[in-house]
């Protein structure tokens, strides 16, 4: 195993990468699209993390890795750490224990779709999959908005805003770019990691002219699928085995489409397509994506994990969550879990899990607000969600992967256990897992996980604007173990970040 250290400093560059709107973006080391965090599975990751935006705390967030041990390296604002202040250093270090497709991105509230997310790769000395492809490629999908986040959100969450509309992208993206060209040669099997490091927008994602086969979920193998068509929420990713033709008179076009249900009204002009193109001979024409009229994107809950891991026992305990908007008082629109809306705590939760003791395990230590549900040492624990809105929401688990139990049709209304006793709903034996899951318009899914993973975990909906509303709770896990695991302190390279903003830590 080796340490791979990484030196980031974030800072500001102007960019224009759909060619409509040149604007300031988060870069890495003056670049942008950011590096790829490359790591091989053992090793540990060593960033070194300087904020150079001036005006702004920053953070870094390794999305889909278990963090064991070192849930104070998850890198979420006020939830395990200070923000970084403008002008300090973080640096985050933890060991990678999961092979597969994962990406970063900055977790202080609404601040990644400014340009801070890019690709993580784990290498997988054992993939069981290795002998069936020849190369290995990175596609990100996104969309992209013209104007900055902070003035987006204070939109979006304003009076002038009651029902809640969503600010629609400007465009979608294809690795930062669009009409990338992607070489390929005759007759061979590319191994293709999809992520979707969007705001907002699913993309609906095809390659003309060809079918591949998904392999992988959110980091999990899952058994060879043929498909034609997948659909990828924010923060979900795909990877897939594509075998190319053979032939090099023709190019093909490798397509992402937003999901326009999840936008309240479509601009005029808006293209919600990015097209790729599959490069068999730089000299032929590139051709034009075809329109689709009617989506049939494969369904994720059908795959099979590779491991065979079973369906876990009944849990020893079962969360039913529902999800709704609504105004407050103040006539913003929020979105509540079980009519709490997120609100960050002042003290990141995990200092607080630190410094209270035996309290610890008392959810009222941690105010109503940051939506503390806490959880045993190891045991099976089961999320029933609900969803009373009439919107698509990608739910995110930190520190965990999730079995999949079901998941209801748009409309189908609440989860209604009576199903599973009158065996019109059966749970999978091996259940497809992943950390990231779409919940369908007024529809439900069912999850379960163990937790066999002590730390502070959010659970939310990945859409940027919601995670600004409030559609947000935390998991405190195993708080006493937790305290033994980092020795009842805060620890000390957290204390800079904190004090340099004047930021409480009890
Ligand atoms: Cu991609 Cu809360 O994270």
């Amino acid at each position: 195993a080796d340490v791979r250290t990484y030196d980031f400093t974030v800072g500001w560059v102007n960019r224009n990468p759909d060619g409509q709107h040149e604007r300031r973006v988060m870069a890495i080391n003056g670049q942008w699209p950011i590096p790829t965090i490359h790591a091989t599975v053992g090793d540990q990751v060593v960033v070194n993390f300087k904020n150079d935006l001036g005006d702004r705390p920053c953070s870094l967030h390794f999305h889909g890795l278990y963090m064991n041990g070192t849930t104070h390296m998850d890198g979420v604002a006020q939830s395990t750490q200070c923000p970084v202040p403008a002008g300090s250093v973080f640096t985050y270090s933890f060991n990678v224990t999961q092979p597969g497709t994962y990406w970063y991105h900055s977790h202080v509230d609404g601040q990644y779709p400014d340009g801070l997310r890019g690709p993580l790769i784990v290498r997988d000395p054992e993939n069981p999959y290795a002998d069936q492809f020849d190369e290995e490629l990175v596609l990100t999908l996104s969309d992209w908005y013209h104007d900055e986040m902070p003035g987006l959100i204070s939109s979006f969450l304003s009076v002038t805003n009651p029902t809640g509309a969503e600010p629609v992208p400007n465009s979608a993206l294809m690795n930062d770019t669009q009409n990338l060209q992607i070489p390929v040669q005759p007759g061979k099997t590319y191994f293709i990691r999809i992520v979707n490091m969007a705001a907002f927008a699913a993309q609906y994602f095809w390659i003309e002219g060809h079918t591949f086969r998904i392999i992988e979920l959110d980091g999990i193998y899952h058994k060879p699928t043929e498909a034609e068509q997948i659909y990828l929420t924010a923060a979900q990713r795909v990877g897939i085995l594509l075998t190319t033709k053979n032939q090099t008179t023709d190019n093909f076009a490798v397509v992402g489409s937003m999901d326009q249900d999840l936008f309240d009204q479509i601009p005029d002009g808006l293209n919600p397509n990015v097209t790729s193109y599959l490069v068999y001979n730089k000299d032929a024409p590139m051709p034009n994506a075809t329109d689709i009229e009617e989506f049939n994107p494969f369904d994720d809950t059908e795959l099979v994990p590779t491991d065979e891991e079973a369906l876990y026992e009944d849990p020893a305990v079962s969360y039913t969550i529902d999800v709704k908007m609504d105004n407050l008082r103040d006539g913003t629109n929020y979105a509540f879990f079980n009519d709490v809306t997120f609100v960050r705590p002042k003290v990141p939760t995990l200092y607080t899990v630190l410094t209270s003791g035996d309290l610890a395990t008392n959810e009222t230590v941690y105010g109503v607000n940051t939506h503390p549900l806490i959880l045993s040492h190891n045991q099976v624990v089961e999320i029933v969600l609900n969803n009373h809105d009439p919107g698509k929401h990608p739910f995110h688990l930190h520190g965990h992967a999730f079995q999949v139990l079901h998941r209801g049709a748009e409309e189908g209304g609440d989860w209604d256990p009576e199903a599973l006793r009158n065996g019109s709903v059966t749970y999978p034996a091996t259940p497809m897992r992943r950390d990231t899951l779409l919940v369908r318009p007024n529809g439900n899914f069912v999850i379960r996980f163990r937790s066999d993973n002590p730390g502070v975990w959010l659970f939310h909906c990945h859409i940027e604007w919601h995670v600004d509303s409030g559609l947000i709770l935390t998991f405190v896990e195993a708080p006493l173990q937790l305290q033994q695991q980092l020795n009842g302190k805060i620890p000390e390279d957290h204390f800079d970040a904190c004090r340099a903003q004047d930021m409480p830590i009890e």
